[in-house]
């Protein structure tokens, strides 16, 4: 059962911004649901301005990313209704091309409109996303891909310009051949392509699950796209696409977090719906550090920890190991048995809860990407805080296996990407509860949270 945690001893009352509280430790019992692909829903949800008619997209996640990409397929003039996880999307009136800086800040994957801006409109104003807590994420592929297929680009002070110049205001089909599999670019030249005059050919394209997804939903809507899921993907550009119904594949990151859940509590748990063939990477990795997985029914998996052992992973490009995972798994191994290497190849600073698990008795070496771990017994709970997404739910989960109370701040970042985490983890007999007051205390934790927050409530005071 879970320990009172207003027993906790008391120091100076401090304001901490919205924090969970965890009481670690304890097994896990049941099955944790996953909903919807957030980075489906994303993409799915700028593919919608390629057709004058309703979508509607079913199996959405209620996330923050999903509410700030909504505000702007309305600022571009869109309308859109919400009903609980599902979205109705009708782009006919779009009229402004042009997406202001303070919204495409908040979330890099606005950026995926400028394709279908340019494919319907002739044109697109998009400030560049610019890099965030996991790297530059330049997006030069996808501008490549766009002058392939004919539009004119230029980058002026951080605003990315793009404009078809042929007179028929339609973009032509190109051979295309991406330096990296990157995901969004394959996206981005993937809508941008459907509407053009010809075929395109994208040659090392993306396989990611969400790249199959998409191309699912267009075909629905009349495109005509092939080779989605392998690394070359053939579209024959049609005149207008048209409205269409599609439900979202289930998020395999949030279901790679779940089995992980799983593991590191040392409990049995069943997982799902979810796609196995999206998770065959992690399921080995998982089945090689000393679980058993088996599958229940056909979108559900068994997981049974035996006794966890230290794995190497190397990330990659589907179908390898994915960057999204490799913060989650490194918690797994700060408490398997023996040594582990984990090498981050995706992204170039995606180490941030390396810090935090050091905090919580984790025994790491970091040097540049890759981090070597010496399993220890039992991390300890600490106040922690979350970097980014993943970041933050690898610290979810170290704390909901530490011995003793953890604080984690920072959830912003968690709000991103999973939804209604705590209600979930609660539903199998997690102690991790959501405060928003103020904290009385033995835990002392990170300046820079209450500071941070401290500025926002005199802010919002003025
Ligand atoms: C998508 O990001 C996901 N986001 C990411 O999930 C995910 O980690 C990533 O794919 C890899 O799987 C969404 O789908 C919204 P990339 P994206 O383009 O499209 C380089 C999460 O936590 N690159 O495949 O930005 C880039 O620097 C998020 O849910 C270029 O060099 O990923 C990076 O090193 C984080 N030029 C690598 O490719 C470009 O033009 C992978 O980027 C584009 C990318």
């Amino acid at each position: 059962m879970c320990s009172n945690m207003s027993s906790v001893a008391t120091m100076k009352r401090k304001v901490l911004p919205p924090h969970l509280e965890v009481n670690g430790g304890h097994s896990l019992n049941g099955i944790l649901k996953v909903s919807g692909a957030k980075n489906s829903s994303l993409v799915l949800m700028a593919a919608a301005l390629l057709t004058k008619e309703t979508v509607l997209i079913n199996n959405v996640p209620q996330l923050t990313d999903i509410e700030v990409m909504s505000e702007i397929l309305r600022n571009l003039g869109a309308k859109i209704t919400k009903n609980s996880n599902s979205l109705e999307i009708n782009s006919n009136c779009i009229h402004n091309a042009e997406l202001p800086y303070q919204l495409v800040h908040s979330l890099r994957a606005s950026f995926f409109c400028i394709g279908p801006l340019l494919a319907r409109l002739g044109a697109a104003k998009i400030p560049l996303p610019g890099g965030c807590n996991i790297g530059a994420r330049p997006i030069d592929e996808h501008i490549n891909g766009l002058k392939a297929l004919g539009a004119e680009v230029e980058i002026h002070n951080d605003l990315v310009k793009a404009q078809i110049s042929a007179k028929n205001k339609r973009l032509r089909g190109a051979n295309i051949n991406l330096k990296y599999p990157s995901v969004g670019a394959t996206e981005t030249i993937l809508m941008a392509s459907c509407l053009a005059l010809g075929k395109t050919t994208i040659s090392n394209a993306a396989r990611e699950p969400e790249i199959q997804d998409l191309a699912k939903m267009l075909n629905s809507m009349g495109a005509k796209v092939s080779g989605a899921g392998t690394s070359r993907i053939t579209i024959t550009g049609v005149e207008a696409l048209k409205g269409t119904f599609h439900s979202v594949i289930p998020d395999r990151i949030e279901a790679g977090t779940f089995l992980i859940a799983a593991a590191i509590t040392r409990s049995s748990l069943l997982v799902g719906p979810l796609i196995p063939s999206h998770l065959s990477a992690v399921i080995s990795k998982l089945q090689e550090c000393g679980c058993l997985i088996s599958h229940h029914g056909n979108h559900y998996l068994k997981i049974i920890p035996t006794e966890i052992s230290g794995v190497d992973i190397t990330t990659s490009p589907f179908p390898g190991f994915p960057t999204d995972l490799q913060a989650p798994f490194m918690s797994l191994m700060t408490t398997a048995k023996g040594s582990s290497k984990i090498k981050e190849k995706v992204f170039e600073k995606r180490m941030q809860h390396v810090i935090e698990l050091k905090k919580m008795g984790a025994c790491i070496y970091l040097e540049k990407n890759t981090a070597y771990i010496k399993g220890v017994k039992k991390l300890i709970g600490s106040t922690v805080e979350g970097g980014d997404l993943r970041s933050s739910a690898a610290i979810v989960l170290a704390c909901l296996s530490a011995k003793g109370e953890s604080i984690i701040t920072g959830l912003e970042h968690l709000d991103r990407g999973y939804e209604r985490l705590e209600e979930k983890l609660t539903n199998v007999g997690s102690c991790i509860s959501r405060k928003y007051d103020q904290l009385t205390s033995h835990h002392s934790f990170s300046s820079k949270a209450i500071n941070k927050d401290n500025i926002n409530t005199q802010k919002n005071a003025a």
